[in-house]
């Protein structure tokens, strides 16, 4: 048997995506909540003064706050072990900066955890997903500033000592190298400069945003230096989006060209927070985009004492690169790059690589030789219901089966996996479109894009399939 005897299966969410109750029991605004919906086609747009009559999904979402123990019942039917949600930071602190943290956020976190605990499922908790304060956007343009340090850190030291003898897993920044790219700098470091309305397409300004992931990396590092201290049996992970890149074709310009994006998307970030310290490769790629990272002199200690205990990802899709500007761009690839002429792509032109996943956990294992934690991954899919009433999903289906079967050859290959937890195991809203006709889940929810829907829970055919799969540890697939 591949998989280790306590794998971890699961599934995850994010808050902004799935909580709803934005402005209930004392949370403040997030930058997710004032961002409208979209479509594939249509960008989201942010605003930062809220809009009579526009709708923002993330209000109301799939308003887990109020129907998690109806969700976390039904995770526990397919038999999870872990599940991975994350915490509003301004559930705790509104603004970021209060003196106390808000006392009904954390008892509500207190409650999901129980929850959790009551069916022997283990949380793993992201710290921050996409969801920072909108007052520290407005004050301090978000991560921009280091002045965030101190406020993530005592939002962790916060929810590290409520929840200590809880939880074991954590994560400190979702998907952290976001924000080697202009998608992330809004998304994930809260930074809105001037003129930027187009949720993905910050007006960019590169210095700015690697300045914003030092100040990530210190907190970061920060913050895992903490938990050890708070709690000895904390295991702190890192969190990032990995997309391996291929050569277009065998040409050594696509080769090096494609060797230098994985240097900047896929491993820089990972590099410093795994092993401490910037690579080498970054100065020649600060030196020629004119940037020059601001650090304190404690910084190299603090990064060298803040070290993550296992490295998690999300993996949806691989990409392409040419030397050949004209071919770079593919349709819809959100990563960009080109088109890979081997893969298909999901409906929103994700290309869809399971044995990338076989070639990802290789190269990530060769390289850290610690833990890792696949901690998402899935098929965004329009679904259907059936006169009957029921949701056959066998697209996704084979799409997760496809995956678990590379997982399983990594395993065999040698790679030290811990667990898995397919993206929106309860449907949700996509962080990329706003849309909830982008669904992932194994169970469907009725919410729709005009803000109708009741709510109610239903299995789809992949329920029954994913405990199956649970049951037997990932052998009958
Ligand atoms: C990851 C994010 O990038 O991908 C999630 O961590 C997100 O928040 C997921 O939902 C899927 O992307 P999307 O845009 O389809 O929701």
């Amino acid at each position: 048997m591949p998989f280790k005897k306590d794998f971890l299966w699961g599934g995850a969410t994010a808050a902004n995506q799935c909580e709803g109750a934005w402005n209930v029991d004392g949370k403040g605004i997030s930058c997710a909540d004032i961002c409208t919906g979209g479509s594939y086609k249509q960008a989201k747009r942010i605003t930062p003064v809220l809009e009579e009559g526009t709708f923002y999904p993330s209000h109301e979402a799939i308003d887990f706050y109020h129907h998690y123990k109806e969700d976390i019942a039904l995770f526990a039917e397919m038999g999870f072990k872990v599940f991975r949600f994350s915490i509003a930071w301004t559930r705790i602190f509104p603004t970021g900066e209060e003196e106390t943290p808000n006392e009904k956020g954390l008892q509500f976190y207190d409650n999901v955890i129980d929850e959790c605990l009551k069916y022997n499922i283990e949380p793993l908790i992201t710290i921050s997903h996409y969801e920072v304060p909108f007052a520290l956007t407005q004050k301090y343009n978000g991560w921009a500033s280091r002045e965030m340090i101190d406020i993530f850190t005592k939002y962790c030291k916060t929810i590290f000592t409520r929840y200590k003898g809880k939880v074991k897993y954590w994560l400190t920044f979702n998907e952290i190298n976001g924000a080697t790219g202009n998608f992330g700098a809004f998304l994930s470091q809260g930074i809105l400069n001037e003129g930027t309305t187009d949720f993905m397409h910050q007006v960019d300004n590169p210095k700015q945003r690697f300045q914003a992931l030092h100040h990530q990396f210190v907190a970061s590092a920060l913050a895992v230096k903490m938990a050890h201290e708070i709690d000895e049996n904390y295991k702190i992970g890192c969190m990032q989006i990995f997309a391996t890149s291929y050569p277009l074709t065998c040409n050594p310009d696509d080769v090096v060209l494609t060797q230098q994006k994985n240097h900047i998307m896929n491993w820089f970030c990972g590099d410093v927070q795994v092993r401490g310290y910037y690579p080498s490769y970054m100065k020649r790629f600060f030196k020629e985009n004119d940037i020059e990272i601001n650090m304190e002199p404690e910084d190299k200690t603090i990064l060298k004492e803040g070290c993550v205990d296992f490295y998690s990802f999300s993996y949806y899709m691989s990409v392409c690169h040419s030397a050949d500007e004209s071919k770079e761009n593919g349709d819809g690839n959100l990563l960009g790059g080109a088109n890979n002429p081997y893969l298909k792509a999901s409906d929103w032109g994700w290309q869809i690589d399971p044995k990338g996943l076989r070639y990802s956990l290789n190269e990530i294992y060769d390289r850290y030789q610690i833990p890792l934690m696949v901690v998402e991954n899935g098929l965004g899919a329009y679904d259907k219901k059936e006169a009957d009433g029921s949701i056959q999903d066998d697209y996704r289906i084979d799409y997760l089966r496809q995956h678990i079967e590379q997982m399983k050859e990594a395993v065999e290959d040698g790679v030290d996996l811990m667990g898995y937890t397919p993206w929106g195991c309860i449907d949700l809203v996509s962080a990329s479109t706003g849309e909830m006709a982008k669904r992932y889940g194994f169970i469907y929810v009725e919410k729709y894009d005009d803000g109708t829907g009741d709510y109610s829970r239903k299995k789809k055919k992949s329920f029954a399939w994913y405990k199956k799969v649970i049951e037997s540890n990932g052998e009958e697939l």
